[in-house]
């Protein structure tokens, strides 16, 4: 198959990566190729590391990588059996590259987009042959977390569906269907709980170490709450909660005032050195 990836940031790379070492040729799409080349110095950094610790060989870094084509022009994902959108999260971006990509590509490419809060069907409209498109959201870092959401818009066909899954199991991953529903399976369920667990921490007045400690010892979490919201990332998960608050309307899904605090402060979690730890 042959696979064009649009956005080559932190989820585009790790997808173009999943993709390459499944042994498909993939064409990388960035806003200029400087962006592009930073993809793939992403790419090769972590093959790097797999072939360090023994998970591939050398040649199959070298295979996987001749793999990866790296351009700025769009026109270059015509020959594309599948295309996977991981650009910014904004609703009119993704429409206005749904429809480019509806006209260049042949009618059979299934269009897929990693959106996590956005309508998928909404980006789908926006083409001719909406039944073509569907979501696979990938989860961060997505050559290491297995699960990909195959998500079935309003019109995608089962076809699209099917394509996307079998890709998306073919390449080792875990892919599970759901519906165009805000939040879709794993965010509809964590943000608001991981928003309860925060509050916890100064309804019950206890400490984050105290709050994880209760959380992997009490209900078996391979991590704590905390240690969790500092890996995804304090301003990720607010916007998430955010976008998910708008939706639903849940006041649980509003995110709590400490995490709005803290990035205001600055303190974002692993990436910025602090969040409710110290890293
Ligand atoms: N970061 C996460 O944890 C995560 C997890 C799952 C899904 N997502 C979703 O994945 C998508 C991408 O998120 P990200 O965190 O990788 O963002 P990012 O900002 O790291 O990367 C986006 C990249 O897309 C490029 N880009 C923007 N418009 C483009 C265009 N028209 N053509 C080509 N490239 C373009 C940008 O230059 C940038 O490099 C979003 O929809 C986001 O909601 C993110």
């Amino acid at each position: 198959m042959k696979v064009g990836v649009v956005g080559l940031g932190t989820m585009g790379a790790g997808i173009a990566q999943i993709s390459v070492t499944a042994g498909h040729e993939t064409v990388g799409r960035e806003m200029s190729m400087e962006l592009a080349e930073r993809g793939r110095a992403t790419i090769e950094r972590y093959l790097g590391r797999a072939v360090e610790k023994q998970r591939l060989s050398g040649e199959q870094r070298d295979a996987a990588l001749g793999r990866l084509a790296l351009t700025t022009d769009v026109s270059d994902l015509a020959g594309c059996d599948l295309v996977i959108e991981a650009i910014a999260e904004e609703l009119e971006p993704k429409r206005e590259l749904f429809a480019e990509l509806d006209r260049i590509t042949r009618p059979d490419a299934v269009l897929a987009t990693n959106t996590s809060a956005l309508s998928v069907s909404e980006i789908a409209e926006a083409t001719e042959r909406p039944e073509r498109v569907v979501g696979m959201h990938f989860f961060n870092p997505a050559p290491v977390l297995p699960l990909v959401e195959i998500v079935r818009a309003r019109r995608s066909s089962d076809a699209a569906v099917q394509t996307a899954y079998e890709w998306a199991e073919q390449a080792g991953k875990r892919p599970v269907r759901c519906n165009d529903t805000p939040g879709f399976i794993v965010n509809r369920i964590l943000i608001p709980l991981l928003n309860d667990c925060v509050r916890v921490l100064d309804e019950a007045d206890v400490t984050p170490e105290d709050l994880d400690t209760a959380m992997t010892n009490g209900a078996g979490w391979p991590l704590g709450p905390c240690a969790l919201v500092d890996l995804v990332g304090i301003d990720v998960h607010v916007h998430a909660s955010e976008a998910l608050h708008t939706q639903l309307g849940e006041p649980r899904m509003a995110p709590p005032e400490r995490l709005r605090e803290m990035q205001r402060e600055g303190r974002l979690g692993r990436k910025s050195g602090r969040g409710f730890y110290s890293y």
